[in-house]
């Protein structure tokens, strides 16, 4: 559905994310007419060289770089840059504020505003007090809702100061989370798949499924944000916020509607079931570490430590697994092993089921165990489900082959969309199953406090070549799981 008409306030208009996510999702959601007519996007930048016709060129090399394909018809570019708009001001100025309010439209007797914090997260709580100040978040005219981006807070009390402090100016409702692996075509599929269908769900407990591995491997590696990467480490980067937020979509119960605290209260639940990794024993529970130089896919990588902005003695992780278990009666003593990290072989993201063995094998003289089936959810290269089998091998033998029935997601010929292009659209329609509501945060940052003060403690990291899986310590982490880690080569 087309939105209401809506001021899209961008603060950080000309920050990374705004160019090389915000903006060329908003054209592809112009061009599927997913922006109403009598909407305005509104660019507010500190630099006071900024005029229209700055921005207005900014955006059109955004989209000429992240989405040319928006700019091939010039009705569609002209009818983009009517919308924009621009403040220029300094963020803790009241005036900027001030100025902001004048160029907001109104369209139906309503003046709608979702203002998009791309900016550092520092300035969450002040921007929020004076958009508030300004009578900014008063709903009595139309919605008022808030976009922020992770990290939330940098440790449980942190989240929770921030949490309690946005709170001061506007109503949680108000205020959408993201997390853009919520917003992928392959996540949102965990749900219909598990719950639009009858037969793997009855399956879906501890008596059929051994463990599941929730697998994100990058071969690019801190690009051009150390200063942020080398205060997260991949723990938190992707751990605590992505893989923590899949992991809930696979355990959790069926939500009795998808209004979206009904969905997050069954997330919640899951997370809050999590069981604690005790400290004196988070090595058994979780692994780090650090890229060494290395080739990766054909190029020569340098080391973490030799990238530029990052300390030649950082221990930073920029490869974190770790095993949780979930103490409820659907998935008692069922391992969910998490890993991700950068500068591995290639980039693969997956959620694997693994089901149990059958209780015996019929099919061979030896004693050898029949592999387990296998359901994997592929996030990357290419979304899509396989399922393994064990079938008989054609012939005159007994014996088997392990089968993969493979369906990709795709439909041939449909233009998926990106998970900010979903995301920016739910925030518009106020639909926010999709985004992290402020007690699965808390409780997302108490699972991996443990990791955290342990990880802290230590002055040493092991590494690993760039481009390679050479981090052996992960298969201890298999330790009551049938079968290894999966090979994602
Ligand atoms: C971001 C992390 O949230 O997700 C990055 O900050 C990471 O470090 C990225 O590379 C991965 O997202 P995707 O969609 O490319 O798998």
């Amino acid at each position: 559905p087309q939105p209401e008409p809506c001021n899209i306030v961008i603060f950080g208009a000309s920050g990374d994310l705004t160019k090389r996510k915000l903006l060329p999702a908003l054209a592809r959601m112009h061009h599927w007419n997913l922006i109403a007519p009598n909407s305005r996007i509104t660019g507010i930048v500190r630099n006071h060289e900024w005029d229209i016709d700055h921005w207005r060129s900014y955006v059109h090399d955004a989209l000429q770089q992240f989405r040319p394909d928006c700019l091939s018809d010039t009705a569609a570019w002209q009818s983009i840059s009517d919308m924009l708009a621009l403040t220029v001001g300094d963020l803790s100025d009241a005036q900027t504020y001030t100025r902001l309010q004048e160029t907001l439209i109104s369209a139906d007797g309503k003046t709608n505003v979702l203002f998009y914090l791309a900016i550092p997260p520092e300035w969450y709580e002040r921007v929020a007090s004076n958009l508030n100040a300004a009578g900014l978040l008063n709903e009595s005219s139309g919605f008022r809702r808030i976009v922020i981006e992770k990290p939330f807070g940098s440790d449980l009390a942190s989240a929770r100061e921030l949490n309690r402090t946005l709170r001061e100016h506007m109503k949680e409702r108000q205020i959408y989370r993201i997390d853009h692996y919520l917003g992928k075509e392959g996540v949102q599929n965990l749900m219909v798949f598990r719950f639009a269908n009858t037969v793997f769900e009855p399956l879906w407990n501890r008596n059929y499924i051994d463990h599941v591995q929730i697998s994100v491997s990058e071969s690019l590696g801190v690009e051009y944000r150390a200063g942020y990467y080398e205060k997260a480490g991949a723990l938190i980067d992707m751990i605590q916020s992505h893989l923590i937020q899949v992991m809930t979509l696979v355990a959790m119960e069926s939500p009795v509607s998808l209004d979206g605290d009904a969905v997050r209260d069954e997330k919640v639940k899951v997370l809050k079931a999590v069981r604690p990794i005790p400290a004196d024993r988070v090595s058994e529970f979780a692994v780090r570490a650090q890229y060494a130089g290395g080739t990766v896919e054909g190029k020569r990588i340098p080391a973490y430590r030799d990238e530029p902005g990052v300390d030649p003695d950082s221990t930073i992780e920029t490869f974190a697994a770790i095993k949780l278990y979930i103490d409820n009666w659907r998935w008692q003593d069922v391992p969910f092993l998490l890993r991700t990290g950068k500068r591995l072989p290639n980039r693969v993201s997956e959620i694997a089921i693994r089901f149990k063995r059958p209780p015996m094998n019929l099919f061979s003289e030896s004693s050898s165990q029949l592999p387990q089936n296998e359901l994997i959810f592929r996030l990357h290269p290419d979304e899509g489900m396989v399922y393994l089998l064990n079938a008989k091998l054609p012939g005159l033998n007994d014996q088997l082959r392990e089968l993969a029935l493979d369906a990709p997601y795709a439909v041939a010929g449909a233009d998926s969309p990106e998970a900010y292009e979903t995301l920016l659209h739910d925030a518009l329609l106020g639909q926010n199953a999709l985004f992290s509501r402020a007690d699965e945060v808390e409780e997302s940052w108490r699972i991996v406090t443990p990791v955290m003060d342990a990880w802290k403690q230590k002055q040493s990291i092991r590494f690993y070549e760039a481009g390679s899986w050479d981090i052996p310590e992960i298969e201890t982490m298999m330790q009551g799981c049938v079968g290894c880690w999966r090979d994602l080569s």
